[in-house]
């Protein structure tokens, strides 16, 4: 065969026009799965897993415990870890560099190992993502740690517990800190921690495990060194950004969605910005239905740390105001490149201007079929939604970035009654 070298990748075909309604359950979040896997390198023995989600980070995920020497099962819902008396310390760079979120093996490791070399991740489509206040937790903590060729390397004789004040509350440097100090020596203080559901998760399935960690979920986390951890089960919490993203799907389409498996108090405030919207929202203790009738309207919206408006619904949030009646700004304080997928979003017609920090978008009743390229998962999930609400078949490439964080994203919208299939492509 003779031509340019061709390589297969898979797109959704959106068909726009109709309202997404039903009810959907969520499985288990993908920011706390994964760094619950890693919790399970800091004790010997099995730890199980349920309610875990079928995305593709999870069997990434797998691949680097694997390498370290641990034995990992997925079957269904359940992950099954199993961990010798010793592992490696040293992250595979392939493994590691595919899966930014295995820089959490890095507090683990440090933690029970007192080592650890990973491969530092380079910027992504969202923006650039530094190690530095997760370096500055470890050396507080007594850990030493400095690059060498590419790598992240840290080590400790032993860990003594101290304070450390996050000057932004990140949520990878809390965890970092946080599970470093469970087996140190003495106690640590975390102030001005991040306060996501999914610390929350992770600081429980610790305390599970015989950690004496207080305060998660509030500013200030204290953690009491403790001997050593032995293995459990525990149950993933519902995954918040899936869930809003379907509830924002039916304010978008005018539907009518029922979500169940979440707290709704994990998506509290996307809720209210919903109903300041337009939309009618009922919540019980483990499930929130919205629907939404006429057109919505526009709202200004400011992505922040938990509990503000999550920077991972940022895209679900552009989509929304391009399709609501008046002008909307959305300001993102997070990263500082995720607003580049608004490039995508204008070749649907979206009336949208950003100066990286703020995007001003003019709502349309309907918008353009295109072709779009999802960059990363939130992206990608927001390009969906807009072309939901487009005038007839969207192409959004590049899906293996969606599959990195929803399970089966083509079965919850055709579940739904939205109009969507997966097919090969071939560039
Ligand atoms: N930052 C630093 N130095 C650090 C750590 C963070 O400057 O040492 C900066 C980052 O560059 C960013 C800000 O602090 O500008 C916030 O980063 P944070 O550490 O809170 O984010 P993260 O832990 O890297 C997690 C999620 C992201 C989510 C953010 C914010 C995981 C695996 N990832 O990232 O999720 O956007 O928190 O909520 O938990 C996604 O799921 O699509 C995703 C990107």
């Amino acid at each position: 065969m003779s031509g340019n070298p061709t390589s297969r990748e898979e797109s959704f075909l959106v068909t726009g026009g109709t309202s997404l309604n039903g009810e959907i359950s969520v499985a288990g979040a993908k920011n706390s799965v994964l760094k619950l896997m890693a919790v399970a390198l800091m004790a010997e023995g099995r730890t199980t897993l349920t309610n875990c989600p079928g995305i593709s980070d999870v069997p990434a995920m797998a691949e680097v415990l694997r390498h370290l020497g641990c034995e990992v099962e997925i079957s269904g819902d359940t992950v099954v870890i199993d961990t010798p008396a010793q592992v490696g310390h040293v992250a595979d760079d392939k493994a590691a560099q595919r899966l930014r979120a295995s820089v959490c093996i890095l507090g683990p490791l440090v933690g029970r190992y007192h080592r650890a070399e990973i491969a530092m991740p380079g910027g992504d489509a969202i923006g650039s993502r530094p190690l530095n206040w997760h370096q500055n937790g470890l050396n507080r903590l007594g850990a030493r740690t400095h690059m060498d060729h590419g790598r992240l390397v840290a080590e400790a004789d032993q860990l003594i517990g101290a304070s450390y004040e996050l000057s932004f509350p990140s949520v990878g440097a809390t965890e970092t800190f946080v599970t470093a100090a469970v087996l140190a020596k003495g106690t640590s203080v975390l102030r001005n921690a991040a306060r996501e559901p999914e610390i929350v998760d992770i600081c429980d399935l610790l305390n599970e495990m015989g950690a004496r960690i207080s305060g998660a979920g509030t500013h200030t986390i204290t953690v009491e060194g403790v001997e050593g951890l032995t293995p459990v089960t525990h149950r993933v919490i519902g995954d918040r950004i899936v869930s809003a993203t379907w509830a924002m799907g039916a304010v978008m389409t005018r539907g009518d969605v029922t979500v169940r498996g979440i707290d709704p108090m994990f998506i509290h405030v996307v809720l209210e910005n919903l109903r300041a919207v337009g939309a009618d929202v009922e919540t019980g203790t483990d499930w929130v239905r919205v629907r939404q009738t006429g057109r919505p309207t526009a709202r200004d919206i400011r992505t922040l740390p938990f509990p503000g408006f999550p920077t991972d619904l940022q895209p679900m949030a552009i989509a929304l105001a391009s399709v609501s009646e008046g002008v909307s700004v959305v300001t993102e304080n997070l990263f500082e490149a995720r607003f580049r997928f608004v490039e995508e979003m204008v070749r649907m017609g979206v009336d949208a201007e950003t100066d990286g920090h703020h995007a001003k978008i003019v709502g349309r009743e309907q918008l353009d079929s295109a072709t779009v390229w999802a960059s990363d998962i939130r992206a990608g999930a927001g390009l969906v939604l807009a072309g939901m609400c487009a005038d007839d078949v969207t192409e959004v490439c590049e899906v293996f970035h969606i599959d990195r964080g929803y399970s089966d994203f083509v079965g919850d919208v055709r579940a739904l009654g939205g109009q969507i299939e997966r097919v090969a492509t071939y560039r």
